[in-house]
């Protein structure tokens, strides 16, 4: 053990050289640490190491059969944790490593079955995010890392975010200041016949279909939303109905009948947290009003904080405009219809 042992765990490291240090010693003796990444912040261990790698469970009170994303320090990694690795997904990972695209692969024998929940793909990126990279440098391996919150809550994009959650569960935490993405990675499965998006993030089948030169499945898009959930919930816990979630209950309201909704319950002695494009219309003091950007990459950014924080005004219904349709809003749109689902329960939900 390093002389990190005598500092308090759950503490706040400014991303020194020697806290980056700090924490791949951390690591190597089995420990877990909050690491920024550019999407959100993960809660990193030995991705080679079962009983690191089993803290993270414990910690997340997460389900054991939840696979893991592997944090990789270039692409170079990739045979020592894919056993196949089609043409597409190269060409891919050159567009678009390091960045928020998590590919789906065949695993080798080299990656423990607590980190893919016993199945025989495992979850592989490069994030761009320096001091994640700077991280994965010093410590020249996979890390293991989902994002950084209890299970089913929301994801942290602040190093106190991390905090608030995990507390002293975790060795350290290393501030790499606001994620610039601010929502998670977009995954994308290889290890069937046709590419399917897992989860939609910031980079869109559009993007994807400009490498590669065909659009990748969607998973939910084409088929009933029922079935998906069923073929996918155990898999990706992202993509369980309820996921993402404040406590207040959340309701998404169309844009026109978002005044007459907040003053109506408002009016009935409730406090009423708003998230919305427009600003505060009517002016009422029992009304709180975040504006939000009207561009989806900014309004992204700032999304979990803002639920975090509307989270703790302790208001009695958070209600959010909904998004505009198209493309640019269809990752945010997805996590704020999983964060309304799973809204107003005390606890994780099962
Ligand atoms: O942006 C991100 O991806 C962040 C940062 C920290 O990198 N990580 C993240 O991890 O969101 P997590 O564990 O919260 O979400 C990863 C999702 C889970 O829903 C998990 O079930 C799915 O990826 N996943 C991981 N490995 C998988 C696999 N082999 N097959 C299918 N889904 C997988
Ligand atoms: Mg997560």
């Amino acid at each position: 053990m390093s002389s990190a042992g005598a500092k308090p765990r759950g503490r706040i490291e400014p991303s020194t050289l020697v806290a980056i240090h700090e924490a791949a010693a951390l690591l190597r003796a089995g420990d877990i640490v909050g690491m920024p990444t550019e999407t959100v912040y993960g809660l990193a261990a030995d991705a080679l190491n079962p009983l690191a790698v089993k803290k993270i469970f414990a910690a997340k009170g997460r389900p054991a059969d939840h696979p893991l994303i592997v944090h990789l320090p270039s692409a170079d990694h990739l045979p020592r944790w894919a056993a196949s690795i089609p043409k597409d997904a190269i060409a891919l990972a050159r567009a678009f490593w390091p960045g928020p695209l998590t590919l789906i692969l065949k695993r080798t024998a080299d990656v423990p079955d607590e980190v893919t929940g016993g199945q025989d793909t495992v979850g592989l990126r490069v994030p761009s995010h320096s001091i994640a990279l700077a991280m994965l440098q010093v410590f020249d391996s996979g890390i293991a890392a989902p994002s950084a919150n209890r299970f089913g809550r929301i994801s942290p994009t602040t190093a106190t975010h991390v905090q608030e959650e995990l507390g002293e569960r975790v060795a350290m935490i290393v501030d790499g200041g606001a994620c610039a993405v601010g929502i998670e990675s977009t995954i994308l499965d290889f290890s069937r016949d046709v590419p399917e998006i897992l989860r939609p993030g910031a980079i869109t089948p559009e993007d994807i279909a400009r490498v590669i030169g065909r659009r990748p499945r969607v998973r939910g898009e084409a088929e009933a939303v029922a079935s998906a959930q069923t073929a996918v919930a155990p898999r990706v816990s992202g993509a369980l109905a309820a996921h993402y979630a404040p406590r207040t209950p959340l309701r998404l309201i169309e844009p026109a009948l978002l005044a007459a909704e907040a003053t109506a319950l408002a009016g009935e002695g409730s406090r009423v947290a708003v998230l919305a494009h427009a600003a505060p219309n009517p002016q009422d003091s029992r009304l709180i009003w975040q504006c939000m950007p009207s561009d989806p990459a900014a309004y992204a950014q700032e999304l979990y904080a803002s639920l975090r924080a509307m989270d703790a005004l302790d208001a009695d219904f958070i209600l959010i405009e909904n998004l505009p349709a198209g493309p640019d809003w269809r990752a945010v749109a997805d996590r704020l219809g999983r964060a309304a689902v799973g809204s107003g329960a005390e606890d994780d939900e099962t």
